[in-house]
């Protein structure tokens, strides 16, 4: 399976998997213990490592209540009365929405910030609105564009891959932090830190939290034990910044041919 993750987030990271996964191998020579993503969305590179086996366990983390909601029923959920879990009705679901339109029969479409079903239907809605929105933002009224006619739902696959995730549950923890009270817990951690923040330009089009301070996440990071890699727009201020706070700056190719840039810090002997 090439791509774990099942949505195809915006921001997303999946074209980057081999470049971090080159640097993780240099400096964690003897396997990866753990590779903590503050900032996961659709976690494509946290997901690829515990998958493929280059890291033994991820710590997934998002600010966003959807996207924390959709592991978290993805790798169990709450147990109901009847005994099933969240993740027993997600999967059962999603094995029959074989169309987007099977699920919007039967629930109303959702594109508020709020909440209004089960942790199970709202995570398959974040879902099925990754998929179909124009840009893939959950909240494609943030962008204006709908868009639901560029579905790419393909419910086969992405039942294969949900399974996989749920599959590897036990390698995986979860949480609903902002990303600075997040990495306040894992100061003194040996893992690799891999850091995608939402950038200043798009940000506000796509994310429900996209405020976030470039500098602050530089200065806070540096100072933690494991390695640290951040992936940001190509912005000379960033670049600029960077340099600043000690870090080493590549500038990445990505597949359309825009560059990115990668803020690199090594772990700590
Ligand atoms: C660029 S996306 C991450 C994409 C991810 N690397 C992937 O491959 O799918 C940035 C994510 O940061 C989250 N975010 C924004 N502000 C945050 C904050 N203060 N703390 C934690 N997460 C935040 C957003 O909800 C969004 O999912």
């Amino acid at each position: 399976m090439k791509y774990i993750s099942p949505f195809r987030y915006p921001g997303g990271k999946s074209w980057l998997v081999p470049k971090i996964k080159a640097i993780a191998q240099e400096w964690y020579p003897q396997g990866l213990d753990k590779i903590i993503e503050p900032f996961c969305g659709g976690a494509s590179v946290s997901l690829d490592s515990i998958a493929k086996g280059w890291a033994k366990k991820a710590h997934l983390n998002d600010l966003d209540e959807k996207i924390y909601n959709f592991w978290n029923v993805l790798i169990g959920g709450i147990i109901r009365v009847n005994g099933l879990s969240d993740s027993n009705c997600f999967f059962n679901c999603l094995q029959r929405t074989k169309t987007p339109e099977d699920f919007w029969c039967s629930y109303p479409e959702e594109t508020s910030f709020e909440p209004s079903g089960s942790p199970w239907e709202e995570a398959l809605k974040t879902l099925i609105l990754n998929r179909t929105s124009f840009t893939g933002s959950i909240y494609p009224a943030l962008s204006g564009k709908m868009g639901k006619g560029h579905t790419r739902w393909n419910q086969e696959k992405l039942f294969k891959r949900c399974q996989l995730i749920n599959e590897k549950k036990d390698q995986l923890d979860i949480s609903n932090l902002d990303w600075f009270d997040f990495l306040e817990t894992h100061q003194k951690s040996n893992a690799l830190f891999y850091i995608d923040p939402p950038y200043i330009t798009a940000g506000k089009k796509l994310y429900r939290h996209y405020n976030v301070s470039l500098p602050d996440i530089l200065n806070t990071t540096r100072k933690l034990k494991g390695g640290v890699i951040i992936s940001y727009e190509d912005d000379e201020q960033a670049e600029m910044h960077a340099k600043c706070q000690n870090f080493w700056v590549q500038r990445v190719k990505m597949p359309a041919g825009k560059t990115e840039l990668l803020f690199l810090k090594e772990p700590e002997e």
